[in-house]
């Protein structure tokens, strides 16, 4: 999920969105050089409450000119200004009503400098095993939520990379923005 930006040597922006308890913003922490900024948005005080106190405030410690802000906020009103170059999100989004993963989707699209990547996760094969287990509205959502994904995927160049190691398997699914397009 982090891969990319490690790879950027030049100052850079970062969000991460729905981080829970931290574990991609322990790697976003380990990658961050002194110049880059990186905002967190998490809207469950009790998680924003964790980050803080088990994470940020330690590395605040180590690294008192860096620049960390964290939101507890919904990200669809998170007050966030400028442009992203790498936006890593851990958003349930097979859990989420399609509308909102689209606007959401679209949401950080925006948020994404041209040029930018985009990262989110989903368990491998989730909808298909799913599926059994919810009544056909259900079903129904979870195709629409998988739908949502194709187009974004053919929108922005997407790439989906299998996760074997990952327990459950899951995809890193990235997209880029490209110049003159945010949505
Ligand atoms: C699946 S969990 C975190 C996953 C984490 N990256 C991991 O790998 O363990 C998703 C997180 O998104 C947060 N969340 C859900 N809806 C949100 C929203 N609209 N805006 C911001 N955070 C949200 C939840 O509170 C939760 O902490």
């Amino acid at each position: 999920m982090t891969r990319s930006l490690r790879r950027s040597r030049r100052p850079k922006r970062l969000l991460e969105v729905g981080p829970g308890t931290g574990p991609f913003t322990k790697s976003i922490l380990n990658a961050l050089s002194p110049n880059d900024e990186l905002h967190i948005v998490e809207i469950n005080e009790a998680f924003c409450a964790h980050l803080e106190k088990e994470i940020l405030a330690p590395f605040r410690r180590r690294m008192p000119n860096a620049k960390i802000k964290l939101h507890c906020a919904p990200i669809e009103d998170a007050p966030l200004e400028g442009t992203f170059d790498f936006i890593v999100c851990g958003l349930p989004f097979n859990n989420f009503p399609p509308k909102l993963v689209r606007s959401i989707l679209r949401h950080l699209m925006t948020l994404l400098t041209p040029g930018g990547e985009l990262v989110y996760f989903e368990y491998a094969g989730v909808r298909v095993m799913k599926a059994p287990f919810v009544d056909p509205a259900g079903r129904r959502r979870l195709q629409r939520i998988g739908k949502i994904g194709k187009v974004m995927r053919r929108q922005h160049e997407g790439r989906r990379e299998f996760v074997l190691g990952n327990l459950p398997p899951a995809f890193a699914v990235r997209l880029t923005r490209g110049d003159g397009q945010g949505r």
